[in-house]
């Protein structure tokens, strides 16, 4: 899913961020690392984690290339070793749909995230109309069997069963992919 608009979503996405300190969850193998620098993050705390060695090794030598801060973590975004409202932003880009238990991952990044902290992810997410939908329901269990990819996550609702305000969801591509702008729901509604 690269290209040109990709690389604009990211961009845009990264024009989001709020604070100094930024976690990246499932930075894959770096793909967003060349945006850190082309924001100027150059004073922020990044720090960017993957459950993969192998994608980390790939981000490794791709961090090479900027002149930013980066550290990376072999560490799995279900279970994190941060401690609790430590980082400002949290960023991920087409991640909970290969997380096996996301909902605990979601809660996992609500519990690192600061009360006034953001999350800004790029998801691709089932569809709410009904024939895409149907579609992808029949078809994402497969998909998944044979990607490890589960395009018929319920995701910007299980955004808001995990403790989040969502403050835009926008469609990027139809309506299976998408930029959310969420916020910790400190008042529960
Ligand atoms: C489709 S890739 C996306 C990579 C990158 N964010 C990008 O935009 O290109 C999904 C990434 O999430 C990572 N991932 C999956 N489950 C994870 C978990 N529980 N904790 C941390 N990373 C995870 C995978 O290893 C993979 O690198």
């Amino acid at each position: 899913m690269e290209g040109s608009a990709f690389s604009q979503w990211r961009m845009d996405l990264l024009n989001q961020v709020r604070g100094n300190s930024i976690l990246e969850v499932g930075v894959g193998t770096g793909l967003n690392l060349q945006y850190y620098q082309k924001a100027g993050f150059v004073d922020k705390e990044i720090i960017c984690i993957d459950i993969s060695h192998g994608m980390l090794q790939f981000a490794e030598r791709r961090m090479k290339d900027t002149h930013i801060n980066i550290k990376l973590h072999l560490m799995d975004l279900q279970n994190m070793d941060f401690p609790d409202s430590y980082f400002d932003t949290v960023i991920g880009t087409c991640v909970l749909c290969s997380v096996s238990d996301h909902l605990k991952g979601l809660r996992e990044i609500s519990r690192v995230l600061r009360p006034e902290g953001r999350l800004l992810l790029i998801e691709h997410v089932l569809s709410y109309r009904p024939i895409l939908s149907s579609m992808m329901k029949r078809t994402g269990p497969i998909i998944a069997r044979l990607t490890g990819e589960n395009i018929h996550r319920e995701t910007v609702k299980d955004i808001r069963a995990a403790g989040f305000k969502v403050l835009e969801e926008k469609d990027l591509y139809l309506d299976i992919v998408k930029m959310i702008n969420a916020v910790p729901d400190i008042r529960g509604d």
